[in-house]
């Protein structure tokens, strides 16, 4: 079964603790979180002190996704606020194994992000020691994309990867996933699917979780 994790970049930030409130009543398996700097991306969305105030406010796990460049120089304050995942992006760092053992050592699990451009061969090195790789299938920084059809197939080249290797790090996909396109990603070999418009704009959150889950879901529960 796949989890699914709402992104709050979707979310009403007029409202953010009834928005969390409702994904969590919902039946959502983690909340994502988007950290973006303005450098790394280009766009800039909150930071430590909105993830302090969440904090500890739900019982539904973290899954903070850091799009910020150097993120060593703030990894230990997102580790302090104990995510179940704590995912930087290749592209941002020249210290990924350095982080991706630090992380390890704080009981966090350790993801490392793909952005969508970015070729498979840029991670290689790291999928023996991760728990999760996130692949983009939208250009980094902003919610409402539409999905990138090449994304399937890295999604596939990843799966067979893990396979080949035996290894068991969660594939988590991220951008302009919708009830329409969550099949393909599933079968491709995703076990996380992250969504935020999708699920923000449902006016039946239930049943869009449901169907993003189980896409051959016909509704009604
Ligand atoms: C984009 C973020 C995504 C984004 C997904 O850089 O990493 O998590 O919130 O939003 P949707 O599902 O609307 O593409
Ligand atoms: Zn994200």
């Amino acid at each position: 079964m796949v989890l699914i994790a709402p992104s709050i970049l979707s979310a009403d930030f007029s409202v953010l603790g009834e928005e969390i409130k409702r994904v969590e009543e919902a039946g959502a398996d983690l909340l994502h979180l988007d950290v973006m700097d303005g450098l790394f991306v280009q766009n800039i969305s909150f930071g430590l002190p909105v993830i302090e105030s969440i904090c500890g406010r739900t019982r539904v796990p973290l899954d903070i996704h850091l799009m910020i460049s150097e993120p060593e120089k703030l990894i230990e304050r997102f580790l302090s606020f104990k995510p179940e995942f704590l995912s930087f992006h290749v592209e941002a760092t020249k210290k990924q194994d350095e982080l991706i053992e630090l992380i390890k050592s704080n009981n966090v699990k350790a993801g490392i992000a793909v952005n969508a451009l970015t070729p498979v061969k840029e991670v290689l090195a790291f999928l023996d020691s991760v728990d999760m790789v996130l692949v983009m299938s939208v250009n980094a920084g902003f919610g409402g994309q539409k999905f990138l059809e090449e994304s399937i197939q890295k999604i596939r080249e990843l799966n067979e990867l893990k396979e080949e290797r035996g290894l068991n790090f969660e594939l988590e996909v991220d951008g302009g996933i919708n009830e329409l396109n969550a099949r393909k990603v599933i079968d491709g070999g995703a076990t996380i699917l992250v969504s935020g418009s999708t699920i923000f704009k449902s006016k039946n959150l239930i049943e869009t979780i449901s169907k993003l889950r189980n896409p051959n879901f016909k509704g009604g529960i």
